[in-house]
């Protein structure tokens, strides 16, 4: 008769066992996608030409202007992919605007007066600015990540009327480790003379890149990433989220300090809103640096409202407060991205085996009652929230409206939307998509 013991054993062997396959298996299918892209609604985006090598797009929706960032060195640091080769970077990258009122026209290239030194571009964002009226000058925050240095965020001013980008100032923090994406905050920390916005990083790994510990962090998806702040008034950064899973998109949402991700391997999109939960921990007392006054100021609380899960690995990521829309951009197969990645490695401008296609989802709102997430409701069933608000909410769900296996357009990088609209830019395809997502289109 087996002992005690060995039966404790067999059972402790058994769980191990369990609790490593199910991970596993989860990111398995989150890596590899579905077995067939689904290849519809193409014919509702046109490419339209210009940059090359793009890590993020956004739109300026004041005045309809998308601005991409796009560096011909990016092959050589896709640091989602976790390809790089830093030794061979040498050109520089650039910023490229596009003018969404004239649809199909190429996008143009901007360089940036009175600045100096690598520029290799990642994350950008834009200040604040009021919903009416057309912005004389545009505050535009990049993410600059120089070669095997902290990356540091480079604040611009642009000026549309004369379509002239101008270096501004530097901004710097230890914390910016590993930043990728970056999203202006509406808070009220507004710097004084300079109109630079408080905003929030996103640190796509947990570690830099000459840091041994980010191979395992590799290896085994470790969920080591986090979130910074910076407050533009005491010019202080400090981590205010942990134990990401490589967040690769941030955008704000409705509130102040509030905001919408995407973890890439986490296969999740989640909102996390700021609140002030122990003011003796949030709160600190600096100088400011623009007026040079004493000042409170408080860290934000962040909690995580909604996850929503895409079950795919999910990099794109917008939301749109005047339609209330939030749209999603995901590799269709991960393994075909870091194939296509590591052949751009060895030759940038070469053709490739294999093609990295892409799924742009937005996410539809369905009454599901409190609880559950699961099932899906069915959709012919129409319940009236408001006559039963204690057993149903609304709640967000992602589902595919255009996908693609890559053939024409891939390697998917990022997405933003404005009035129906989508631009995705794309690490490795050449130009970018622009696209008409109204719900007639479909
Ligand atoms: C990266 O991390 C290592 C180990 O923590 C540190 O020694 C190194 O200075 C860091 N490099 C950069 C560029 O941050
Ligand atoms: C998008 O498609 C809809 C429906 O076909 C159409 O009414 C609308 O004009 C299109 N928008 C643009 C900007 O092309």
């Amino acid at each position: 008769m087996p002992s005690f013991t060995f039966v404790a054993l067999s059972a402790a062997v058994a769980l191990v066992g369990i609790a490593v396959y199910l991970p596993m298996q989860r990111s398995t299918t989150l890596f590899e996608g579905p077995a067939v892209v689904e290849n519809f609604g193409m014919d509702r985006c046109q490419k339209v030409t210009g940059p090359s090598f793009c890590d993020d797009v956004r739109i300026q929706r004041n005045l309809q202007l998308g601005f991409l960032a796009c560096d011909p060195s990016l092959p050589y640091r896709n640091f989602a992919a976790s390809v790089y080769d830093e030794a061979k970077i040498k050109e520089d990258g650039a910023l490229w605007v596009y003018d969404l009122k004239k649809p199909g026209t190429p996008a143009e290239k901007l360089t940036i007066k009175n600045f100096e030194g690598p520029f290799h571009p990642s994350g950008i964002t834009f200040a604040p600015t009021s919903e009416d009226g057309t912005p004389a000058r545009i505050v535009i925050l990049v993410v600059n990540h120089v070669p095997l240095e902290v990356p540091r965020v480079e604040v611009l001013y642009y000026y549309p009327a004369r379509k002239s980008l101008v270096y501004k100032k530097t901004i710097s923090s230890e914390h910016f480790f590993a930043a990728n994406k970056i999203a202006a905050s509406a808070s009220p920390m507004v710097h004084q003379y300079d109109d630079t916005p408080s905003f929030f990083v996103t640190n796509d790994h947990g570690y830099n890149l000459t840091n041994w510990k980010r191979e395992y962090e590799e290896k085994f998806n470790l969920p080591a990433s986090s979130i910074v702040y910076y407050n533009a008034r005491a010019n202080l950064a400090q981590e205010v989220a942990w134990r990401l899973q490589m967040p690769t998109a941030i955008v704000p949402y409705q509130q102040v300090d509030s905001i919408w991700i995407a973890q890439a391997k986490a296969g999740t999109v989640d909102n996390f809103n700021s609140h002030m939960l122990a003011a003796e921990h949030q709160e600190q007392r600096v100088l400011s640096v623009d007026t040079r006054q004493p000042l409170t100021i408080a860290w934000p609380g962040m909690l995580n409202e909604e996850i929503l899960h895409t079950k795919s690995v999910t990099v794109g990521l917008d939301y749109e407060i005047d339609t209330d829309t939030i749209v999603t951009l995901s590799h269709a197969k991960w393994n075909d991205f870091v194939h296509v990645a590591k052949e751009k490695l060895n030759n940038k401008d070469g053709e490739t085996s294999k093609n990295a296609g892409f799924v742009i989802s937005r996410g539809n709102k369905y009454p599901v009652r409190v609880g559950e997430t699961r099932p899906k409701p069915r959709k012919d069933i129409v319940f009236d929230v408001n006559e039963t608000p204690r057993r149903y909410k609304y709640k967000i769900f992602i589902e595919p409206i255009i996908s693609h296996d890559g053939s024409e357009f891939g390697s998917p990088s990022a997405i933003a939307v404005s009035q129906g609209r989508v631009l995705v830019s794309s690490h490795y395809s050449e130009g970018f998509l622009d696209c008409n997502i109204t719900e007639e289109a479909k």
